[in-house]
């Protein structure tokens, strides 16, 4: 059974597409053991709740001092035992000391087709943002693995969504949040049967 620690830091959609992967069976030899949230308000904390998933909050709310804050999430991490962690709406950029304590072992969601609209500043909506500024008729979204960079590892699986007339950023990222609940569920599974492949947990 792979132990998931998912890290969130708002609303945890695809925190709750995860758990609905899960428990529908879609996902199996796989279970959610910890949720950390950046963000001491996020909803996500209520759906881990709701699904009696432990939790805690490691941020810089509680957390202000950085090296303090790494360590505390490396600890909670190894606690929990965690073989994967999955990065769902997590805001905070990993500390080079917590990607090399799980290199190949942390995966991202990201709304865009990576290498397009990622990077430094490209978040959430402003992503969408972009994507409309720029006139382009496709976007989409991208699972891929974490390294030191940002949004810059090997990608896992992408799908293309449509940019549509008078889309705004909101409607664009509705349509395109579909699409990662849908693709971050297809790349744990790939992602698990590789885990399981190599033996190495
Ligand atoms: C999603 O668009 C995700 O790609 C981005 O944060 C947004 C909110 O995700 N990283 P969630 O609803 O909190 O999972």
């Amino acid at each position: 059974m792979l132990r998931i620690t998912v890290l969130v830091s708002g609303g945890g959609t695809n925190l709750q597409a995860v758990i609905d992967g899960i428990e529908s069976g879609f996902i199996q030899d796989a279970e959610i053991g910890l949720v950390i949230s950046s963000n001491p308000k996020a909803y996500s904390l209520e759906r881990a709740k709701k699904h009696n998933i432990k939790y805690m909050v490691i941020g810089k709310t509680n957390y202000p001092d950085a090296e303090a804050r790494t360590n505390a999430l490396i600890n909670a991490l190894d606690e929990a035992k965690t073989d994967l962690i999955i990065l769902a709406g997590y805001m905070s950029i990993l500390d080079s000391k917590m990607i090399e304590a799980y290199r190949g072992r942390i995966i991202n969601i990201h709304p865009s087709l990576i290498p397009q609209f990622c990077g430094q500043g490209f978040y959430g909506k402003h992503v969408h943002e972009a994507v409309l500024a720029s006139g382009v008729s496709e976007t989409g979204a991208t699972v891929h693995y974490v390294d030191e960079g940002i949004d810059t590892g090997p990608i896992i699986l992408q799908e293309k969504v449509p940019v549509l007339e008078g889309d705004t950023a909101d409607t664009l990222a509705a349509r395109v949040l579909k699409t990662e609940h849908k693709i971050l569920r297809e790349a744990l599974k790939i992602v698990i049967a590789s885990i399981n492949k190599k033996g190495d947990r």
